[in-house]
């Protein structure tokens, strides 16, 4: 049936119903009215199966929080002009609704669209695709089949789910089951990769495998077991706040973005229930500390604190409670987002680190250097002429001292010590004092390695209170409120030395594809990831079982998928560009250009 869909070209009636393509909604759905010749074809919208199914009264938030603008829910109407190549033939049982996208009986991306989107309007997010769940980001939490209450019906299943016969609508949940049960009965790692463009829903939909893991492997065990899972989930759920703020901005796409990427390992103990886990962080965006586009912000924890911090701490950090007041926080425009408090989402934080069991010696740490940071990018660089005649950096007066003297009693330095170290250049054999905009690199590159410092400290922390150690000497604690501190726990090794069984389910919520009017090296390397997320998809669904086939003797030549294994190779294949990067780094003379 592929085949004869792919392999013969097909030949348009008049009055044919078709897909054809659509410059705002990708493929729309109308019928054959003219046939003009050179490959021609007139097309006429139907209005009537274009008008989106009944729209929920939910979607009424999608409008203001998506970036490409509302979502159309009027009909297409009008003639198309266009070339055969942009029509797709609607064969019958097309638009018959399907549970699983294999099930499609004609495989094409216009019917593909059309089934997921016809599930987005009847409030339907998650589709299943075999093995794979198609999640589109709904905006909203109160969708009745997808509240929490209903994780019940999935626990319920047990193992009956892994033979494909589960009962349950595909869900993140279904997903997260899969993975337990897969893990309880073939004692084999799992993990969950989860892939998709910038403000797609990645995050929330790990956080909610994890909600998911946590309930599935405590919901046989006694009450008194169960307790101990709920403190650790509940010191798992005070993860997020903390990530997120030093780890998320607001980017065009998202509100809430991660950027950076990460790798959590759920690790469970011989009777399936958690036991620790353990988070890999990667390439945090750090160039965001000292600079970000227009209509975006820097990290939330700095406007966090700006808005949040108690008189006491406002005065030891000495800070203003205005974001505008500082350079690194106002460059986007507008530092505010609207329906977040930024204050409110302070104390969250703070709260979420007290629950983490960090001392207050220890937070405020964070926060000092985070202040330092602050303070530091306000220091600017102007221009003396030198004794050798040639420009350097004048030694910095007013506001600008002021906040270098600032930032250097923050950091815990001497401020001349710091000073020099930003405007003067120092070898074995000579020093040499920097002009202004170099001084201004090093002033850059010293906020961001702090930030990102701060970050990986973070990370540790809560990797230390999570290894089976700290989770055991936690639970022997009769109080909840006696935390094992992270600093003993931070003894033992970061890397968790998984529990008796060794056995954990992974999450993989990785950085999405962006691609903005200017785009920075982070950009391109969080690109590169997700292409080689995709070859790595395109490996398992397409290349082995093609292999497969074609070892079995099958023709299978006529079937065709999109490889991006090239663009993967342009990048980071031997000559590519990631490799003409790091040759034009090691050589001396190398430019930017
Ligand atoms: N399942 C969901 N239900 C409701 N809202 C969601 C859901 N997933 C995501 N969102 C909303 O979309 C925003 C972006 O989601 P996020 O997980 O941060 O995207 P990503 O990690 O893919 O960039 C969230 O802040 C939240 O407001
Ligand atoms: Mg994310």
């Amino acid at each position: 049936f592929f085949r004869s869909h792919m392999a013969t070209k097909h030949v348009y009636q008049l009055g044919e119903a078709c897909f054809f393509r659509h410059h705002e909604e990708s493929w729309s759905i109308g019928k054959v009215i003219e046939k003009l010749g050179d490959g021609l074809i007139k097309v006429r919208a139907d209005e009537a199966t274009t008008a989106s199914p009944t729209c929920s009264p939910q979607k009424d938030v999608v409008p203001s929080r998506l970036s490409g603008g509302p979502i159309k829910t009027c009909p297409i109407s009008g003639d198309f002009t266009l070339s055969e190549e942009d029509l797709a033939p609607l064969v019958d049982g097309a638009l018959a609704p399907v549970s699983d996208l294999l099930n499609m009986p004609w495989l094409h991306d216009a019917a593909l669209l059309h089934h997921i989107r016809s599930h987005y309007f009847k409030d339907t997010m998650y589709t299943a695709l075999g093995p794979i769940v198609v999640a589109l980001n709904p905006f909203t939490w109160s969708i009745p089949q997808y509240k929490d209450e209903r994780m019940a019906d999935y626990i319920k299943e047990g193992t009956f789910g892994l033979h494909g016969c589960s009962k349950q609508p595909v869900h993140t949940w279904s997903i997260a089951h899969l993975a337990y049960w897969q893990l309880r009965t073939t004692r084999m790692n799992q993990t969950i990769l989860v892939t998709g463009e910038s403000g797609a829903g990645k995050t929330e939909a790990v956080k909610m495998a994890i909600r998911y893991l946590a309930a599935v492997s405590s919901a046989q065990a006694s009450e008194a077991i169960r307790e101990k899972t709920t403190a650790i989930t509940q010191k798992l759920d005070a993860t997020s706040p903390i990530l997120e703020a030093f780890g998320n901005a607001k980017t065009l796409l998202n509100d809430n973005s991660s950027r950076f990427g990460k790798f959590v390992a759920v690790h469970f103990d011989t009777q399936g229930l958690i036991c620790g886990c353990e988070i890999t962080a990667y390439l945090l965006e750090k160039s965001r500390v000292v600079q970000h586009a227009s209509g975006e912000r820097s990290f939330h924890s700095l406007y966090q604190m700006v808005a949040g911090a108690t008189p006491a701490e406002r005065k030891e950090w000495g800070l203003t409670a205005s974001p505008k007041d500082y350079r690194a926080l106002a460059a986007g425009g507008e530092p505010t987002i609207e329906g977040v408090d930024d204050a409110e989402d302070y104390r969250a934080v703070r709260r979420a680190m007290d629950v983490m069991g960090m001392s207050s010696a220890d937070q405020n740490g964070v926060y000092r250097i985070c202040a330092g940071i602050l303070h530091l990018l306000n220091v600017q660089f102007s221009t003396k002429v030198g004794d050798s005649g040639a420009n350097e950096v004048a030694r910095p007066e007013g506001q600008d001292l002021a906040s270098l003297q600032r930032a250097a009693s923050l950091l815990e330095v001497d401020a001349e010590v710091l000073l020099n170290s930003l405007t003067v250049k120092r070898t074995q054999l000579f020093t040499k004092p920097l002009n202004p905009s170099q001084s201004a690199n090093n002033r850059d590159a010293l906020c961001k390695a702090l930030y990102s410092g701060v970050f990986n400290y973070l990370i540790n922390c809560i990797n230390a209170l999570f290894t089976p150690d700290a989770v055991q000497a936690a639970s022997r604690e009769s109080s909840p409120t006696k935390e094992v501190s992270p600093r003993r726990a931070s003894l033992a090794p970061l890397r968790a030395s998984p529990k008796a069984s060794g056995l954990w389910v992974g999450l993989l919520d990785i950085f999405g594809f962006e691609r903005f009017d200017q785009n920075s090296f982070e950009q391109l390397c969080i690109n590169l990831t997700n292409e080689r997320l995709q070859s790595h998809y395109a490996e398992c669904i397409f290349r082995r079982d093609l292999d497969e086939y074609k070892a079995e003797g099958l023709d299978v030549d006529q079937i065709s998928y999109q490889d991006n294994q090239p663009v993967v190779d342009l990048l980071s294949g031997k000559g590519g560009v990631f490799d003409l990067l790091n040759s034009e780094c090691r050589n001396p003379s190398g430019t930017d250009t």
